[in-house]
């Protein structure tokens, strides 16, 4: 347990995941407590709290102290009136849970959001825990000679390699499928960087999610394959994970710079239903400083 003064957070395993207590997430927090929020989660890439029975406008005011909310469109998720950048992710008996991968949260676009905050509404009874891994420990955990390799290397994101997939199928039913195409024209694929610095911490962190990343740039579509395999099994080893169980009321805030998550389909006829808001640019984080040259 460390104190910052303000809050305590727990680890939860080694590389990833803390629990922070002693936070009312009804009531205005104010800047200092804010700031040690993003403190620990720059530190452990996802922070849980237990026991906040707010509103989803308290849900979204929250989110907004980290920075601009991405308003939410009714797609593959459906959104709350009264909160227009509150997504409901529901699954029940007759819409089962259908994503079995690790992704980063908007990985297909062009810039993506930094944070995603996740409240469980109604959670079931065993099941449906998130797992969620650092892609900096995974960084840290290739070879020399596979960091080398990887430098300067992209590959490409796209939106349908999830949404159109067979496991998408119901997504594009009925008077929703003019909103998934929506989606998909203004989500064209996009390339991102395979190992990125994060623009806080300075630590350098692989870039990619079996949901989204389709192939490499540049080298040939068999070795691209391979890579991606090996990537994907890579970052997916419990090493650099951790795994919370939901509650009723439960959060967790993670940086989709950082971590990829994993929501386990484990628990279907059960309802899960979980509102979750995005960040789209961090506000707090100061860039770390990665270079120290000064002009002679
Ligand atoms: C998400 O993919 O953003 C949600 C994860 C979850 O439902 O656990």
């Amino acid at each position: 347990m460390k104190d910052y003064g303000k809050i305590t957070a727990t680890p939860v395993t080694t590389f990833v995941g803390a629990v922070i207590s002693d936070v009312d997430l009804s009531t205005t927090l104010d800047d200092q407590t804010i700031a040690e929020i993003h403190d620990v989660l720059m530190e452990r890439h996802v922070v849980f709290f237990r026991d906040q029975a707010i509103t989803p406008q308290q849900h979204a005011d929250f989110a907004r102290r980290f920075g601009p909310l991405r308003k939410a469109r009714r797609a593959a998720f459906e959104v709350l009136d009264d909160v227009s950048e509150m997504q409901v992710l529901i699954n029940d008996r007759e819409r089962p849970p259908n994503v079995n991968h690790y992704h980063s949260d908007g990985i297909f676009r062009t810039n993506p959001e930094f944070g995603s905050i996740l409240l469980g509404v109604e959670v079931p009874i065993a099941g449906g825990d998130t797992i969620f891994t650092s892609l900096a420990a995974a960084y840290d955990g290739l070879s020399d000679g596979m960091k080398e390799y990887l430098a300067g290397l992209s590959a490409v994101n796209d939106f349908m390699k999830l949404h159109g997939s067979p496991a998408k199928t119901r997504s594009w039913k009925g008077d929703n499928f003019a909103r998934m195409d929506a989606m998909r024209q203004d989500n064209p694929p996009v390339e991102h960087p395979l190992v990125k610095v994060h623009p806080v911490t300075g630590r350098k962190h692989l870039y990619l999610s079996e949901s989204f990343t389709t192939h490499v740039i540049g080298v040939d579509l068999e070795e691209s394959q391979r890579v991606l395999d090996f990537l994907f099994r890579h970052v997916a080893k419990p090493e650099y994970q951790c795994r919370f169980a939901w509650q009723r009321h439960s959060m967790a805030f993670w940086d989709n710079r950082a971590a990829l998550h994993y929501a386990v389909a484990d628990y279907w006829p059960a309802v899960r239903r979980m509102n979750r808001v995005t960040i789209v640019t961090d506000e707090i984080g100061t860039p770390a400083v990665t270079t120290l040259s000064k002009p002679a």
